[in-house]
């Protein structure tokens, strides 16, 4: 378990920056270790600490910003974590972790323009035998896609990444789709 006050931090501390009101929510904020505890366990800490980042703010952008970070620090054998927006034609990038990645994505192609225009999540087990996989990343095994929906409204897609093949199971899936519900619960009615 680390607490980020001991760690990046806890520099920005000796810069001055730990005492500014928009900082005191980083210190409080505690993300699970990669190797620490069950799956399910992992997620609920995962809420917990992503319910108190998000509290009170509505920016999308940054909730995602925060929710990629926690995400690929968190979760072990992940490579990418991030999200794609619906931009009223297509997906583009938005924040993430991990190594640069496409760009745009049509609506329907690859995992996410799937999830997308189904507005289902998805789990890919081997990327290799998802018809129209979109290989951002060679090292790309299996990956899982949940999309984003606000009142109705698609908003984008969460992705992420495994190295490993079969690495998202139902359990994975269903964590992913409650930080999901509270994103889109962030967001201005
Ligand atoms: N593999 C995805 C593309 C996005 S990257 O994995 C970050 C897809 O097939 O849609």
């Amino acid at each position: 378990m680390s607490l980020l006050g001991s760690g990046a931090n806890a520099d920005a501390g000796t810069q001055g920056m730990v005492d500014d009101k928009e900082c005191v929510p980083y210190r409080m904020f505690e993300i699970p270790h990669a190797s620490s505890g069950s799956t399910s366990e992992r997620y609920a800490k995962i809420l917990e600490s992503l319910a108190m980042i998000t509290v009170g703010e509505s920016n999308l952008i940054a909730n995602l910003a925060n929710t990629a970070s926690i995400l690929y620090r968190s979760l072990p054998d992940v490579l990418w974590a991030g999200f794609y927006l619906y931009d009223g034609t297509e997906l583009v990038l938005g924040p993430f972790h991990g190594n640069p990645a496409c760009i745009r994505i049509t609506m329907g192609r690859g995992v996410c323009g799937y999830a997308a225009s189904e507005r289902m999540t998805v789990l890919v087990p081997d990327v290799l035998v998802f018809p129209g996989h979109i290989a951002c990343d060679a090292l790309t095994k299996s990956e899982v896609v949940v999309p984003l929906v606000h009142n109705g409204e698609l908003i984008g897609v969460m992705d992420l990444d495994s190295p490993l093949l079969d690495r998202f199971s139902n359990e994975d899936a269903d964590g992913l789709e409650r930080i999901a519900q509270l994103l889109m619960s962030r967001m201005p009615a």
